[in-house]
């Protein structure tokens, strides 16, 4: 939508740091990250799904497309601009209204969520790219730690964008895209379950899912 674009331009431009997208996951990024919302075979219990950081909206009719209708669907958002169009979706688009009794939005930062209930699946939209490296682990931590045994949680990153970042950085900020790096390549070694390559979002998206054990 026009005015999902515009919002989001706008929130760039504002909330950088936070915001770190141009504009909203494309259709197959969306569904990259719906991947585990899917019902597994002979799903029989409801599900608990989370997703960090909805802006606009986009990954989340992706998620509510998928959604056992016993599932439930949390949001959790720090922004307030997305956090207004996120309730008004859940109050009048009608791709939202499947899932809407199934649905809460949290207006506030995901480390300030509760401790329970434990999630099934989590999905994170955030630009982990953009923070510090101590951030980055804290907010990885908070996410792994609100997934019950066993859930997977699902995340982006665009190709090859530490990389290109590096090329036009200098020495700190190297520093802390290499810090960023490493402690992204110790979660995927640990943890990671499968990848997609989505290359036809805008930029090109790599979608990691990795799996909480123990
Ligand atoms: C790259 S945008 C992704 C938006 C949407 N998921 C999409 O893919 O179109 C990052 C989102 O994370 C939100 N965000 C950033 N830090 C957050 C935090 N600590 N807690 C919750 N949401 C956060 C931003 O406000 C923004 O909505």
């Amino acid at each position: 939508m026009a005015s999902d674009l515009r919002l989001f331009l706008q929130e760039f431009r504002q909330t950088y740091r936070t915001t770190g997208a141009i504009a909203p996951s494309g259709k197959a990024l969306s569904r990259a990250l719906a991947r585990f919302v899917r019902p597994p075979a002979g799903a029989t219990a409801p599900r608990r799904i989370l997703e960090v950081g909805p802006g606009t909206g986009a990954v989340t009719c992706a998620l509510i497309a998928e959604l056992d209708p016993r599932d439930s669907l949390d949001l959790v958002e720090l922004n307030d601009r997305f956090a207004e169009r996120i309730r008004e979706r859940m109050a009048n688009d009608p791709a939202f209204q499947p899932a809407k009794a199934r649905m809460r939005l949290f207006h506030q930062s995901v480390d300030a969520l509760p401790d329970e209930p434990r999630y099934d699946v989590i999905v994170s939209g955030l630009p982990l790219n953009n923070f510090a490296v101590a951030d980055v682990r804290h907010l990885l931590d908070v996410m792994l730690g609100r997934l019950a045994i066993g859930g997977v949680m699902s995340f982006f990153e665009y190709v090859c964008i530490r990389g290109m970042k590096a090329v036009v950085s200098g020495r700190e900020e190297r520093e802390r895209l290499r810090g960023i790096a490493a402690t992204m390549q110790q979660l995927l070694d640990e943890r990671e379950i499968h990848r997609d390559l989505v290359w036809t979002n805008l930029p090109p998206a790599w979608v990691h899912h990795v799996r909480r054990k123990a």
